[in-house]
């Protein structure tokens, strides 16, 4: 390997990971790949569910303790943590605990929102709400525009922390204390940055943050979670809900609906076990190289990545300032698909997205891992 390392042992994470000994996994922002420990996390849930025949205490266990990981995370605690099977779900339940009848009727929402999340907002018009959007420019949004729209009639403001075509960031903290100024309520998608760029809730001062697994966490579809303030929980009746929301769950009461105290009156159904079982892993990864030290190397490997595409004649798309964006960097290709297919062809798992294909290096990629994916890209992208 040349040159550069991460301040952790590389090498032994590598070894974690069966798909690089065929391919160089670079789509990081789309979905990770398998490790030993997510694995192995898959399988003590078929082994207990195959030994037992059925085992509700530990797998909601599980649960909880896959809460209170993702709550590590992001410096929050498991009570402050709903358990979804999607983003889509858990903002259409943050939606439904917003009330658009009085004067506040305003959504504002970036354009760089990943589409389910504005999806969410504007099936709210049908209910009395109003979507106003922060425009992208140049792949990037000016953070002085959410100054203007953001007022006294805003409901709630949904910034996504870190742009799904090329990984700009947006500054949350900036968003979230704005929001709070005009009384309005702060939805965060961390889904692109979990992981990779330190997060904590309590700083920056949202009110609601979401996001899946099967991304920079290291996980499977089928699960996200989602951070509501502790101060604002009490106020909140979502009516996206379900057993698990209640004060007790286990009370079988089909005439009443009382609120759990805590986040997980946000909580619906029966909880995704098995998916709770792999996130956990991936999580604990994280949690253990630590999101700072990742970002540490992701921005050498971002850096490398700008000045390689540069170099090699390729276009960028959006911010080459390492300082407001992920390691994700978008190249603008002819044929996003055809690029895809083709490196694959050639051991790189790259991700196409509309116009980009987009290179997500994580915590274990290499600066060679990034010369070789810039170099085959490179040349299928000059070939075709
Ligand atoms: C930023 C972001 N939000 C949300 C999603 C999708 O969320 P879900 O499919 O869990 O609803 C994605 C990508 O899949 C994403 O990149």
């Amino acid at each position: 390997m040349s040159g550069a390392r991460p301040d952790y042992d590389i090498d032994a994470w590598r070894r974690r990971i069966p798909l690089l000994a065929s391919h160089i996994p670079m789509n990081n922002c789309s979905q990770a790949p398998q490790t030993d420990v997510t694995r192995a996390a898959a399988e003590r849930y078929l082994e207990s569910w195959n030994t037992s025949g059925m085992d509700w205490d530990t797998w909601m266990e599980e649960v909880g303790l896959a809460k209170a990981e993702f709550a590590k995370l992001i410096g929050a605690t498991a009570d402050d943590i709903a358990v979804f099977s999607s983003v889509s779900e858990a903002a259409s339940a943050v939606a439904s605990a917003l009330d658009f009848s009085g004067q506040r009727t305003k959504l504002v929402v970036s354009e760089a929102e990943f589409p389910t999340v504005a999806q969410v907002w504007l099936a709210q018009e049908r209910r009395g709400a109003r979507l106003s959007y922060a425009p992208v420019r140049d792949g990037m949004i000016d953070a002085a525009v959410y100054d203007t729209l953001i007022d006294e009639r805003t409901v709630l403001v949904s910034a996504c922390h870190g742009y799904y075509m090329n990984g700009f960031v947006q500054d949350a903290a900036r968003i979230a204390a704005r929001a709070r100024e005009a009384g309005a309520l702060s939805f965060v998608d961390a889904y692109q940055t979990l992981g990779t760029i330190p997060m904590n809730v309590r700083a920056t001062g949202m009110d609601f943050l979401v996001a899946g697994n099967l991304k920079f966490l290291m996980g499977i579809p089928g699960i996200a979670f989602l951070y509501v303030r502790p101060e604002i929980v009490e106020t909140l009746r979502p009516t996206v809900t379900g057993w698990f929301g209640r004060a007790n769950p286990f009370a079988f009461d089909a005439k009443s609906l009382d609120w759990s105290p805590t986040a997980s009156r946000f909580d619906t159904g029966t909880p995704p076990v098995i998916n709770a079982y792999v996130a956990r892993a991936g999580m604990e990864i994280i949690n253990a190289v630590g999101p700072a030290k990742i970002r540490a190397w992701l921005e050498v490997l971002g850096a490398r990545l700008i000045d390689g595409g540069r170099a090699r004649g390729l276009t960028l798309h959006g911010t080459d300032d390492m300082r407001c964006k992920t390691a994700t960097t978008a190249f603008v290709v002819r044929d996003s698909h055809a690029i895809e297919e083709a490196m694959r062809a050639r051991g790189i798992v790259a991700s196409a997205r509309g116009s980009v294909i987009r290179l997500a290096p994580h915590f274990y990629n290499t600066i060679d891992d990034v010369d070789r994916a810039l170099d085959i890209l490179a040349d299928v992208e000059h070939r075709t």
